[in-house]
């Protein structure tokens, strides 16, 4: 972590000129999404790897799609596991720090309400995928900001599981990354559908969203 961004962190963010949100904010100004290799701070990978190293296979459960009554899980859409992330390991915490400074910084530049943050470990095995979609579900589409990094030290092209991001419906060749540690990509959840490719290794990734505040009516949302 270099010190700009472990002061963003110790502050908040926000008021911190921190290079790597600046980058992220011109981005999603110019184009709506951001890839930026070697991008996440070394200190806060590191405690994130531990982190995910350190989960064990009962601290996963078989990923899902849709969510409270709607969820359900779809092997034929996507078949990772994952681990939602809170505060209480070493790695949880940095990222949700982090997470949070992006999050004060896209607000006061961006103006985009982001109102909460909700984050998980990923684990596909090799051979899993999870096929094109959109992070926004439908109808209820309070995500708005989609966060990913990766803990996979080198990444080769012909390990596969990229993730590749389209522009839209109609676009079928789209952008691919390659899931190596470090790279961040960040994405409007509405704008953008895409998918992950299968590997031919173990893949881990952190996948987050930002949310909006759509509580109306007296129905909070997002669930506290
Ligand atoms: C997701 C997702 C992408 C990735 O979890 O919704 O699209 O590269 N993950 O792991
Ligand atoms: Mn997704």
């Amino acid at each position: 972590m270099n010190a700009l961004s472990s002061a963003a962190v110790r502050n908040g963010g926000g008021l911190i000129d921190d290079p790597l949100f600046a980058q992220i904010a011109a981005d999603l100004y110019d184009t709506g999404y951001s890839v930026i290799p070697k991008a996440l701070p070394d200190t806060l990978t590191t405690l994130l790897s531990l982190s995910q190293q350190q989960l064990n296979k009962r601290d996963y459960s078989e990923a899902g799609i849709g969510r409270l009554a709607d969820h359900q899980t779809v092997s034929t859409i996507r078949n990772d596991e994952v681990c939602w992330i809170d505060g209480n390991t070493g790695g949880g915490k940095a990222w949700l720090n982090w997470t949070e400074g992006l999050r004060h910084y896209l607000n006061c530049h961006l103006f985009m309400g982001l109102f909460s943050f909700e984050s998980h470990f990923a684990h596909y095995a090799p051979g899993h995928f999870y096929k094109r979609h959109y992070d926004a579900f439908k109808g209820r589409s309070n995500r708005v900001l989609s966060v990913i990094t990766y803990l996979n030290q080198d990444w080769q092209q012909e390990d596969g599981g990229e993730l590749v991001l389209y522009q839209n419906d109609e676009d079928t060749k789209g952008i691919s990354v390659l899931p190596e540690t470090r790279t961040l990509v960040v994405f409007l959840s509405e704008k953008f559908p895409h998918e992950v490719l299968p590997a031919a290794r173990h893949r881990f990734s952190v996948a987050g969203w930002y949310r909006v505040n759509d509580t109306l009516n007296g129905r909070v949302d997002p669930p506290r």
